[in-house]
């Protein structure tokens, strides 16, 4: 199977969201899945464009990188690389951001023991895309879980309209953020059901895609 003139969306890494000048709220993603899903894509022979939060990685060979820093950079760049054959949200995007971004350093004044910060949601990328005019023929989903891994990755893959979930455990050792090594559990919303590694994510990105590129037919 190859992914020979198939358009593919990927975006991948955390997304950050600025209180200040100086400071932002994060998330532990490395982008490195991300990033081996959009390079197992170009390999399969996509053409296949990267949406990049905040990540120290070099580009894949044969990948168009936006690179972007919020939520809403990442939610603008999305819809603008539509249309698609496939989209592969595999970004931890932030699910709340500053109501306003200071326009000078936030200071401490004396007797400040707390600080309450407003946040506001973010729009969900993800269940966006899967509800586009314009929607892919796959639109796949990861879900970053630390307990009830399987109950929430179904929950999302039925909420979001989603054909595909890629879900993993967070917070365990040898998993997850950062580490070099992952395992997938697939889930379809036709009933697929499919466990991948552990293994490295390169090898996990390979088998991923061959799982799509399958079903693209
Ligand atoms: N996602 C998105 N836009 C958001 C939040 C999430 O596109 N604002 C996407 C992620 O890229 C991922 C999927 O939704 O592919 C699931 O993300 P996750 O954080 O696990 O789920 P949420 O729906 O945000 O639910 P929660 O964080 O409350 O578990
Ligand atoms: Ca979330």
């Amino acid at each position: 199977m190859s992914l020979r003139g198939r358009r593919v969306i990927v975006s991948a890494g955390p997304t950050f969201e600025d209180l200040d000048p100086v400071r932002f709220i994060g998330n532990r993603s490395s982008g490195k899945m991300g990033f081996a899903v959009a390079d197992a894509a170009a390999r399969q022979g996509a053409e296949v464009v990267l949406v990049a939060g905040p990540v120290a990685l070099p580009t894949p060979a044969n990948v168009t990188r936006i690179d972007v820093r919020s939520a809403a950079q990442m939610h603008a760049a999305v819809l603008a690389a539509l249309p698609a054959d496939v989209y592969i949200g595999a970004a931890a995007v932030a699910d709340f951001t500053p109501r306003a971004v200071a326009p000078g350093k936030i200071k401490k004044q004396a007797g400040m023991d707390t600080l309450v910060l407003e946040l506001v949601r973010t729009p969900d990328i993800l269940a966006e895309v899967a509800v586009h005019p314009r929607r892919p023929r796959l639109v796949v989903g990861f879900a970053a879980e630390t307990d009830h891994v399987e109950q929430y990755a179904r929950g999302k893959l039925e909420k979001k309209q989603l054909d595909l979930i890629a879900a993993n455990r967070v917070g365990v050792a040898g998993s997850g953020f950062e580490s070099d090594e992952n395992a997938l559990a697939v889930y379809g919303r036709d009933g697929f059901e499919r466990a991948l590694g552990p293994a490295p994510k390169i090898q996990l990105a390979d088998n991923l895609l061959e799982l799509i590129s399958t079903r693209l037919g």
